[in-house]
């Protein structure tokens, strides 16, 4: 049985932590926001060093979530947990099942889902102490595709508002990193007609995948450099920083990436620059859309309508930023605030999803 206990934390719903000594769990949930709904949000297991930094990342990452529900129009809260502890080691059925007691007891406020630390296996093994669970293997499966589909719609958005135009007939896109999503991105790309230039550190991974998609290959650290319309981080976070934003050539920033700014002036860096930026938390939302249409039975048709109802969404946003003088990445916080506001207010989301059908 664990102990709870509340941390008041202004501008939080709830924050708690729990501590149960016989199965080595030691464990903060913390529910930003539910006027959307629901908080959810994945369970990260994760060696910290300290309570200070689990408690820093639960309260980063829930907020992180409200936003990323409201920019997805997705009738859900922001909320996370972390658990301390190095998942290779310390992960116990004890401690996923005591873990899904917690979770239980909240009775609903809060649903998780897997994160860094935690698989789909994990959370079948928390649901049998709750239903509060989502994710489950038997479900949505890889969101890999899912993920591709939003940053070709984040792409299309982009090249609308920046370059006037809607093909992507003989657009130049440079993909830094060809695994499940930027593979899959890349294959969309060239049926669209786009010219690819692509890396990764894996060279037969970059090789396979310029083969298939006619792209050029460049070595990781020339993907900068490369002479394009469009970069898309496909890879890894801060590739946004005030080493690589000098050196790039594209108009358009769009990638799965996540945190693909290094500091948040880097937003205001790619604006100077008159580069466009797609905001990285919009446009790797497929996790919680996928979420959101495995019950009963994951609805891939439905999923996919919701994704590119995104561009309507990234069309806005990008008017709205222009017209306010402000970052993209700035404004989509500033709409998702106005989201959330709006629904305390009773006034229901925009259904530009049926738009796109
Ligand atoms: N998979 C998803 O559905 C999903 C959802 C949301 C966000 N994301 C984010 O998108 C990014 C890609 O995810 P993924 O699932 O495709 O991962 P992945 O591991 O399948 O692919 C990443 C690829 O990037 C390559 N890479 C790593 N560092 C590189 C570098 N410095 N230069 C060039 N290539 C490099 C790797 O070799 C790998 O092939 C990650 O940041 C991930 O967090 C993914």
């Amino acid at each position: 049985m664990s102990q709870a206990s509340s941390i008041n934390v202004p501008g939080y719903e709830q924050v708690v932590r729990y501590e149960d000594p016989a199965n080595d769990l030691i464990a903060f949930i913390a529910i930003h926001d539910t006027v959307l709904g629901p908080a959810l949000g994945g369970c990260r297991m994760f060696p910290y060093t300290d309570e200070e930094k689990a408690l820093e990342d639960v309260l980063r990452l829930s907020r992180g979530m409200t936003y990323k529900s409201a920019m997805a129009e997705l009738p859900y809260g922001g909320g996370k947990s972390v658990i301390i502890g190095d998942p290779r080691k310390h992960k116990t059925e004890g401690l996923l099942t005591a873990f899904g007691d917690i979770v239980d007891s909240l009775n609903g406020s809060y649903i998780t889902a897997e994160d860094v630390g935690t698989s789909a296996a994990d959370m079948e093994t928390i649901r049998r102490r709750t239903r509060h669970v989502a994710g489950l293997p038997d479900k949505g499966g890889d969101p890999s595709p899912a993920t591709a589909w939003v940053v070709f719609h984040g792409i299309r958005a982009a090249v609308r508002h920046s370059l006037g135009r809607d093909s992507l007939e003989s657009v130049t896109i440079a993909i830094q990193g060809v695994g499940n999503v930027g593979g899959h991105l890349a294959d969309v790309l060239s049926l669209a007609g786009a010219r690819l230039i692509v890396t990764d550190i894996n060279e037969s991974v970059a090789h396979e995948d310029g083969a298939r998609t006619f792209a050029r290959v460049v070595a990781p650290d020339d993907i900068f450099d490369a002479k394009a319309d469009i970069f898309a981080p496909c890879a890894m976070g801060a590739v946004l920083n005030d080493d690589t934003i000098p050196r790039l050539s594209a108009k358009i920033v769009a990638g799965s990436a996540n945190n693909q700014l290094a500091e948040d002036r880097h937003a205001d860096a790619l604006m100077e620059r008159g580069i466009l930026y797609a905001p990285d938390y919009v446009l790797n939302a497929s996790g919680i859309i996928n979420i959101y249409y495995e019950t009963p039975i994951y609805d891939h048709q439905a999923a996919f309508a919701h994704i590119a109802g995104i561009y309507y969404n990234l069309v806005d946003l990008f008017q709205r930023a222009d017209s306010d003088g402000i970052s993209p990445h700035l404004m989509a916080d500033h709409m998702a605030e106005e989201r959330i506001e709006a629904a305390r207010r009773g006034i229901p989301l925009t259904d530009k999803i049926a738009a796109v059908g």
